[in-house]
């Protein structure tokens, strides 16, 4: 995948594409990536980028010009004109705005599908609506809330993307990861789980013990155990994805144990070697 940012701050972007698995991503040709100075593409002697918003109102917009001249340059063509065959093929262009449709890990599948990816991070108030119109196919927020540097959500969206790529990651932590889509096949769709609880070593920490059934070796326990994490955690915060789809039978079971008995943590019975819970 060929991905291209357009900013008028490409530093804040550039220590992500130079480090941890992006890094590696890049160096092993997964990836490549160019970094746009929308700054280049001012034609008056100041470089000026942003202007006084028409009918008034708070703040500057990101002019037309200097950002229609980037994209073009990045290889995106107007809406309706032959698109321009790149490394990559055809740019799909994405501007990142609080106004956007919201970001999730379904829209991240689909982007990751794409072969070059034009984000457009936003500065000031926004961009001139004509370039929007003009260039970009998709308008994308990651959240309620409202961040300065569009930098920031951009690379939000490049993470979330990349990663999907096959090699970039080994395949069963894509598997097992909160959100992840349900592989196809029998039976109705499964709610998505927040994820398990996780420790390392050393096994005491600061007084604090990892829970004794991760290192019985019983493996049904085990499963048992994380599901019944999940479960609380989800109800605690995010209890909208339980009503996404039907859970299976066990995990149905635990929950009404869950809500009726206020979390069942004791100690399995068949575990003599379990510590009094806290
Ligand atoms: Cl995509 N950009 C900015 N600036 N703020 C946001 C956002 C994007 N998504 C949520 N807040």
């Amino acid at each position: 995948m060929r991905i291209t940012v357009l900013s008028l701050f490409p530093d804040i972007l550039r220590g992500f594409f130079e480090s941890s698995i992006m890094k590696r991503a890049v160096a092993k040709g997964l990836v490549t990536y160019e970094l746009v100075d929308i700054r280049d593409f001012a034609t008056d002697k100041h470089h000026k980028c942003d202007d006084e918003v028409y009918g008034g109102g708070a703040g500057m917009l990101m002019l037309a010009g200097p950002l229609g001249r980037a994209l073009e340059a990045a290889g995106v063509r107007p809406k309706g004109e032959d698109p321009a065959e790149g490394e990559g093929g055809p740019a799909r262009a994405v501007f990142v705005t609080p106004s956007g449709r919201l970001f999730n890990q379904t829209y991240a599948q689909d982007l990751a599908a794409e072969g070059h990816l034009v984000l457009i991070a936003g500065h000031y108030e926004g961009i001139d609506q004509r370039v929007i119109d003009r260039y970009v196919d998709d308008e994308v927020s990651i959240g309620d809330y409202v961040l300065s540097s569009g930098e920031v959500a951009a690379l939000v969206l490049v993470d979330a993307v990349y990663r999907l790529i096959p090699g970039v990651i080994a395949g069963e932590s894509l598997a097992e990861e909160s959100f992840a889509l349900q592989p196809e096949g029998e039976g109705a769709a499964r709610p998505s789980l927040l994820e398990y609880p996780q420790y390392t070593r050393p096994a005491l920490y600061a007084s604090l013990r990892v829970p004794e059934v991760l290192s019985s070796g019983h493996h049904a326990r085990i499963v048992e155990w994380r599901l019944r994490e999940q479960l609380k955690r989800t109800l605690a915060y995010r209890p909208e994805l339980l009503a996404r789809g039907e859970l299976p039978k066990e995990a149905l079971k635990l929950l009404r144990q869950i809500t009726t008995e206020g979390g069942n943590n004791e100690p399995h019975p068949e575990d003599p070697g379990a510590p009094a819970q806290a």
